[in-house]
């Protein structure tokens, strides 16, 4: 037999796709490893081609051909996705899979546009080639072989989205990019759309709801500012403030770097803190490094200069020429002002034919500059996403931060945590250094941000302030899902916040991953000796979780349910809910068949343990010995006198039993009908406990 990684159906051995969904069904190869995760497909096929080749000279339709075909693969490779295959002069490309990281969609459409518009701009430049696509991007859960072999021709990815995107595609519009929905609300803050009908689609029964991408409205890795209010962060506001002070009395640089994970809030406090320095009278210039598709070095610092000298991207590099020089004088005074300039073009890459000078001055150079600015005005340097920040960058960053001297000036540095993976030693001996970890926002603040995001639904914030766990993108987000789906914010999570976990359990070394994977069956809580039943992790398995928890990923607990077994628990629910849904069903049953068979050996007289036993066996693909646990849940509700309860679980057993477990059914039911018989006479004995007058207090427990 051979299960369906998709739905979890069984087909012959022999069958190459699965009956029932149709997804690609796994060669039986010993060892493939397959994840089930959210990608982001790109497909871009000419127009009319095909036509016009037959009459073409082989010859001359490779000449047409090759520069497309690697227009197109510069493209997609440039934002990060991996070029899956060519068909014809069809091409698939893929975001996400192998490695998500964390803003697929928007990387699919940006490379989706990007391919129009190369294409369009291959044709303007040769009349020859004259060439026209349709592209469309389409978003959704997949079945990846990590050992994929591509050059084979091997396919990387599996699944419904790929053919809705092939689909999506042939419906596109003529050097137009169509999107769907998913890849449209991942998407829609940063790209501009214009709604088109919804599209019918072969094998799909409803019309497909699709949009038209225009082109990005903001760039690489930023999110447009939402105008909400901001919401507590005193602590930290009042501590940048305490520093500042102190930097401007006593005119002495000083470094933080603001440490936390994607969206809990670190742009949002320097733009807050900006705002505050800029009314005080100082200066606060941003600059930041984006994720992929700017090869230019030091460009963060570039953003900084650009903005002292007034320099636009527009300008002709003569201008911006006029304009560095005129700055450089009037911040580091006339004398030597003509070579701090020289050097500080060059460092940002505007083109000079003068010598270029070693690195240590043209550091020394932007060091002048920096001094001179601060020294006329109090100044706030911001470089935000320093864990995307080219080496360049994080070399001049440290140069400036421990040789900067006697002006009153900050430097905020804002990453997430990886940058210490990339840099453990950040920051280290610096003379004037904070590290300010951004911790999730309080139970009120998030509640109240929930509130203010929902006030015009009359949605109740509970459930969204459960999930998002004080992380201000998720409640945003969570709260943006179910003003325009319906529900209560704990069903689907919206792509995007399951793209940022997802690329953060991507970024893990293999081994702690799957180990995390394998723990995520267990549970929210789950025990160390349950993972080694798994054999997860082998001989390493301690150290693992050691490592695990220094990332933060999972807790060690003081108190274990379990006599003698070390337990943990993840630190937040969607990272659980995510590393499970990473795994292929196969790979869920058979581990939580494992833990079925750990929990049975030590919780023997555990009755407590019946409910978590039964929903292991169910996932295992044991309905009966599922039943036969909720059953003894039911009698253990029973006894307890909780008979609703009792009912509950007895319903659930007669639900997992087959029809022809006659015996049991008929057991199930009998006791069914006991317990109803009881819930009777218990709200019988209330109505008449009322009627008598109240109940001696003894008995209201
Ligand atoms: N204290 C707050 N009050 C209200 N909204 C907030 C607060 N903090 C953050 N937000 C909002 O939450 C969203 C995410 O915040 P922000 O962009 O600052 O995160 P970040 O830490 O910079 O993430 P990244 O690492 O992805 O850059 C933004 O829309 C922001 O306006
Ligand atoms: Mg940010």
């Amino acid at each position: 037999m051979n299960a369906c990684p998709n739905c979890g159906r069984e087909n012959a051995a022999e069958a190459k796709f699965c009956s029932d969904c149709g997804t690609r069904l796994a060669a039986e190869r010993t060892g493939a490893r397959e994840e089930r995760k959210i990608v982001s497909v790109v497909f871009a096929d000419l127009v009319g081609f095909t036509a016009r080749s037959e009459k073409l000279d082989p010859e001359d339709v490779r000449a047409i051909q090759t520069p497309y075909f690697q227009r197109v693969r510069a493209e997609i490779e440039g934002c990060g996705g991996t070029v899956e295959k060519f068909i014809g002069d069809a091409v698939m490309g893929v975001f996400g899979a192998p490695v998500a990281h964390g803003d697929d969609p928007e990387r699919a459409v940006r490379a989706a546009l990007a391919i129009r518009d190369g294409v369009a701009e291959l044709s303007g430049g040769a009349s020859e080639l004259d060439l026209q696509v349709r592209v469309a991007v389409n978003t959704g859960e997949a079945i990846v072989a990590l050992d994929a072999d591509m050059a084979q021709g091997e396919g990387l990815i599996a699944g419904d989205v790929v053919n809705t995107a092939s689909r999506l595609q042939g419906l596109a519009p003529v050097n137009g990019v169509l999107v769907g929905e998913e890849t449209y609300r991942a998407t829609k803050s940063i790209v501009e759309y214009e709604a088109v009908e919804a599209v019918s689609l072969k094998g799909k029964s409803s019309p497909v709801p699709a949009w038209l991408a225009l082109s990005a409205s903001a760039p690489p890795g930023e999110r447009r500012a939402k105008r909400q209010p901001f919401v507590g962060r005193n602590h930290e506001l009042g501590l940048l403030q305490r520093i500042w002070d102190q930097s401007v009395a006593e005119q002495r640089p000083h470094v933080v770097t603001v440490f936390g994970p994607a969206g809990i809030g670190k742009s949002r406090l320097a733009a807050e803190f900006s705002e505050t320095v800029n009314e005080s009278g100082g200066k606060a210039i941003r600059g930041r490094s984006v994720p992929y598709g700017e090869t230019a070095t030091y460009g963060a610092f570039t953003q900084h200069v650009k903005q002292i000298a007034h320099i636009f991207d527009s300008d002709l590099t003569a201008e911006a020429w006029t304009k560095l020089r005129d700055a450089t004088a009037e911040l580091v005074g006339e004398s030597d002002s003509a070579e701090v300039a020289e050097h500080i073009g060059s460092l940002i890459g505007l083109e000079t034919e003068a010598s270029i000078a070693g690195r240590e001055e043209l550091f020394y150079s932007a060091r002048r500059l920096i001094e001179g600015l601060a020294r006329r005005q109090p100044a706030l340097l911001v470089f935000e996403d320093v864990h995307w920040a080219d080496a360049g960058t994080l070399d001049l960053l440290e140069a400036l931060a421990s040789r900067l001297r006697d002006v009153p000036l900050v430097i905020f540095a804002l990453a997430r945590p990886e940058l210490l993976e990339r840099k453990p030693s950040w920051g280290g001996g610096l003379p004037g250094y904070t590290a300010l970890p951004l911790e999730p926002l309080g139970e009120p603040q998030a509640r109240e941000l929930a509130e203010r995001l929902l006030a015009d639904t009359g949605l109740e914030p509970e459930a969204i302030v459960g999930t998002a766990e004080g992380n201000p993108l998720f409640i945003e987000e969570l709260a943006a899902a179910v003003s325009e789906q319906g529900g209560d914010g704990t069903g689907n999570l919206p792509t995007s916040i399951r793209a940022i976990v997802a690329a953060r359990l991507d970024s893990l070394p293999s081994d702690e991953r799957s180990v995390l994977l394998d723990a995520s069956v267990v549970g929210k809580i789950f025990w160390r000796a349950a993972l080694a039943e798994m054999g997860s992790g082998g001989e390493r398995l301690s150290q693992l979780l050691d490592s695990l928890e220094a990332r933060d990923f999972v807790r060690r607990e003081a108190v274990s349910r379990l006599r003698g077994e070390q337990q943990f628990s993840f630190k937040h629910e969607l990272i659980r809910d995510i590393a499970y849904a990473t795994l292929p069903r196969p790979a869920r049953r058979d581990r939580h068949a494992t833990v079925a068979k750990f929990l049975e050996a030590s919780t023997p007289e555990l009755a407590a343990a019946s409910s978590a036993l039964a929903h292991h066996w169910r996932e295992a693909g044991e309905p009966v010995r599922a039943a036969d646990q909720l059953a003894v849940a039911g009698d253990q509700a029973g006894r307890g006198w909780a008979k609703d309860e009792a009912v509950t679980f007895y319903r659930e057993a007669l639900a997992c039993l087959p029809e022809d477990e006659r015996e049991r059914r008929r057991a199930i039911t009998r006791r069914i009908a006991v317990a109803l018989q009881a819930v009777m006479h218990v709200a019988d004995a209330e109505l008449l406990g009322r009627r008598a007058g109240p109940a001696p207090a003894a008995d209201q427990s």
